[in-house]
């Protein structure tokens, strides 16, 4: 049988979805030396660990509490379903439309503006990556001059979280980006209760569920979270949205003549190329896995990318097709999800909502802004990392009004 090549190797980061392929045939289970993690790539069992509350989140205390704080992802039980109902209001739809769709507009907006009359681009550096982290500080009510500064934040913090190898450099940055970042948010949290706006910083101070509100460091550890969570993932899957529609002119042809089909776009590159690869897991007792059993209080790797392209799960699942029929578009961005990018259960994405809209926002803009747009010639949007994936660029040309 063949044999999948290691997962930390440069090899495997060249061709994930090949090695996904031989993981799900030949070795659905199987332990890391190096990451100390078992890890599972079929669909039915990362779906599993998901929604299973045997699969705990509490390897996150060692993995991420260093650089955020502590955040609802740590969290279970009642003490995870208040502070998410904390901050839930402010990222369903109705809230979205009404205070944070003008946001979003104007912060992709001003970043088109700056290359609309250039009729060349790099969707990636010029675009993808300030996006959503200016969105995120627009939302917050962030000084428009410490987007910068922010953003810079924002590339420490997804350096630590991708940190697989734990280089003590990385590991050392991250643990000042959290004093920096603290430092910085602290005074304006206090600022923001004595004088609230109408921004979601202030909707934080204020928020009151079942007597319980959220302290200056709740509010800090999730304003971190809120950077890594919803700015490189978003990031990702704008890029990514793009480089498939580049890639299959056909699709970009009919979505550009049918905005309605920007969901079904968005949620097919989600199964197809999704930016988050991989999500950790701990077992709070021995758990049976395809043949196999993970010991109690085993750290597991959620192969999402894997479980997304289970011929299992989904006919010709190597093929992008924003038609394909065994994915719902309407689903795709609520816990009914057909794939699992945004994960399930208790810690299905709260941004889900908010990342739709600013992909439906952006492609919108970006087809109207530039007519004609296509790969350049020396463009290669070919994708990057094992952890978060998605397309280092995505140089495109287009035609100048
Ligand atoms: C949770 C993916 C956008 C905020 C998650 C999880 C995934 C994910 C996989 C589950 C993590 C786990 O269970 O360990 C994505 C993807 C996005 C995206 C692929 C874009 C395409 C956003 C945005 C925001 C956001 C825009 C907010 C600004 C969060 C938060 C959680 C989360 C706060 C934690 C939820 C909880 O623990 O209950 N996301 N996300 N995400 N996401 Fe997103």
């Amino acid at each position: 049988a063949r044999q999948a090549q290691d997962i930390l190797s440069p090899e495997f980061a060249q061709d994930p979805y090949g090695n996904y392929q031989i993981m799900r045939e030949s070795t659905p289970l199987v332990w890391h030396e190096a990451m100390q993690s078992y890890i599972i790539s079929r669909y039915e069992d990362v779906e599993r660990a998901f929604k299973d509350s045997v699969f705990t989140t509490d390897n996150y205390s060692w993995q991420i509490e260093p650089v955020h704080g502590r955040t609802i992802l740590q969290m279970s039980g009642r003490e995870h379903a208040v502070r998410r109902a904390l901050v839930a209001p402010a990222f369903r739809g109705k809230e979205l439309q009404k205070k944070f769709l003008p946001v979003i507009e104007r912060n992709s907006r001003e970043l088109i503006d700056g290359f609309r009359q250039t009729g060349s681009a790099d969707l990636v550096s010029q675009y993808a990556t300030r996006f959503p982290v200016n969105v995120i500080a627009d939302m917050l009510g962030l000084d428009k001059a410490d987007h910068d500064k922010f953003h810079g934040w924002y590339t420490a913090v997804i350096a630590f979280l991708g940190n697989l190898s734990q280089d003590p450099e990385v590991a050392a940055a991250g643990e000042r980006t959290r004093q920096e970042f603290a430092e910085y948010m602290l005074p304006i949290i206090q600022e923001r209760r004595a004088h609230p706006g109408d921004d979601l910083l202030s909707a934080l101070c204020v928020a009151e569920v079942d007597g319980t509100v959220m302290s200056d460091e709740d509010i800090k550890a999730f304003c971190s979270l809120l950077l890594a969570a919803g700015g490189e993932t978003t990031d990702k899957a704008i890029a990514s949205v793009f480089a498939n529609l580049l890639r299959h002119p056909d699709q970009l042809a009919a979505v550009q003549a049918d905005r309605s089909l920007i969901p079904r776009a968005f949620a097919e590159t989600l199964r197809f190329t999704p930016p988050v690869h991989m999500i950790m897991r701990q077992v709070a007792e021995d758990v049976p896995v395809s043949g196999g059993v993970i010991g109690k209080g085993s750290t597991v790797t959620c192969l999402i990318g894997s479980a997304n392209r289970d011929e299992r799960r989904y006919a010709d699942p190597d093929h992008f097709d924003i038609f394909r029929s065994d994915l719902n578009a309407v689903n795709a961005f609520s816990a009914a999800a057909d794939h699992l990018a945004f994960a399930l259960g208790r810690h299905f994405c709260v941004g889900a909502l908010l990342a739709k809209t600013e992909v439906e926002v952006g492609v919108n803009q970006l087809l109207d802004a530039l007519p004609g747009l296509r790969l350049a010639d020396e463009a290669d949007p070919s994708e990057q990392g094992v952890f978060t994936r998605g397309p280092a660029s995505v140089r495109v040309s287009f035609d100048v009004a």
